[in-house]
């Protein structure tokens, strides 16, 4: 059977790169974040210890095909409810992406910390949706399972990961979706939307109990670099925003600058912005910009998320 894009990127899994050399490889990594105000050696050194601790596989049952209890009468998995998203859980099958279930859509597999940013959009049923940097598709098939009587405008730019998308929407049987293949630093003017998704491209550092390879490659340089791109689109996500509606800003990356700075830099240029309180079961560290979840919060991924309500 076809390998799923999920499937694909979760080829780490095999990967038995050991952490020791990568600390080696990559002194940029420590050293950058053992000497940071904001981290330091106890923080460096438990988020290095992490990357070596299996990641729980987990799962969102769609339930515009089955109810999570049908699923589970059906497929015997072990399973633990994900306190933090509808119908999500921890399972006891690391290879779900291979199994007939997943390929005919009845569930979607995706890492739990990564379900935090579509809750924290909280979408009303009948919502339209703008998911400006869409594929693969997680997050537009999380909201579009809440939103059926909505409408969702998910965007791509890479178009070989918008055929991803288009994918995943198909696969789990989404029919109010349209996918567009725009630049988010520059979405055309179309009409106000009620939810504003931005997942912006980051260095990625977060996913690094996934995929060990990021933290032998991330470079400080290419944080800042990312950074000035989120600042545009996190100003063009907001000019496609209602009165009233919610933007989300969200990473899998750890440095300020691609978090806390990005969502400072509108608060500064948007005096209608205000940052709003994210209310999820989910451990975490909160700040006046958003909450971090790091790997020893919940046993996941690291997560940035901003809630931000235009006034
Ligand atoms: C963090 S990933 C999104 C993950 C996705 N939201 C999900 O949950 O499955 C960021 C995405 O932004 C896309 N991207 C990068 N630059 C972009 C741009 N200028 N405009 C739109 N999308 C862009 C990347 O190709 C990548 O697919």
């Amino acid at each position: 059977m076809r390998k799923t894009d999920t499937e694909k990127t979760d080829t780490t899994k095999t990967d038995k790169t050991n952490t020791k050399t990568l600390k080696i490889a990559n002194p940029d990594f420590s050293e950058h974040y053992k000497n940071h105000d904001a981290f330091g050696e106890e923080w460096t050194k438990k988020f290095l210890e992490y990357v070596d601790i299996p990641l729980r596989k987990s799962i969102r049952i769609n339930t515009l095909k089955i109810s999570s209890d049908e699923f589970f009468r059906k497929f015997t998995y072990d399973h633990d409810k994900i306190l933090w998203s509808d119908n999500a859980y921890f399972i006891d099958e690391q290879k779900i992406g291979l199994k007939i279930e997943h390929a005919v859509g009845l569930c979607y597999s995706q890492e739990s910390s990564a379900m935090i940013a579509a809750e924290a959009l909280d979408v009303v049923n009948g919502n339209v949706v703008l998911d400006l940097c869409a594929a693969p598709g997680s997050k537009t098939t999380q909201i579009a399972v809440k939103n059926f009587s909505g409408t969702i405008v998910a965007n791509e730019l890479n178009l070989k990961r918008a055929q991803a998308l288009i994918a995943n929407i198909y696969r789990l049987g989404i029919t109010n979706c349209i996918v567009t293949n725009y630049d988010a630093c520059k979405f055309p003017e179309l009409f106000k939307f009620d939810r504003v998704l931005l997942d912006a491209p980051c260095s990625s550092l977060g996913t690094s109990r996934k995929n060990k390879e990021i933290l032998k490659t991330w470079e400080y340089k290419f944080s800042l670099a990312i950074s000035k791109v989120q600042k545009k689109m996190i100003l063009d996500a907001f000019s496609h925003l209602k009165k009233g509606g919610i933007l989300v800003y969200s990473t899998c990356t750890t440095p300020p600058e691609e978090n806390e700075d990005v969502v400072k830099f509108l608060i500064d240029n948007e005096s209608d912005a205000e940052v709003e309180k994210i209310d999820l079961k989910v451990n975490c560290e909160k700040n006046e910009y958003g909450i971090r979840v790091y790997p020893w919060h919940n046993d996941t991924e690291t997560a940035f998320v901003s809630k931000i309500r235009k006034k």
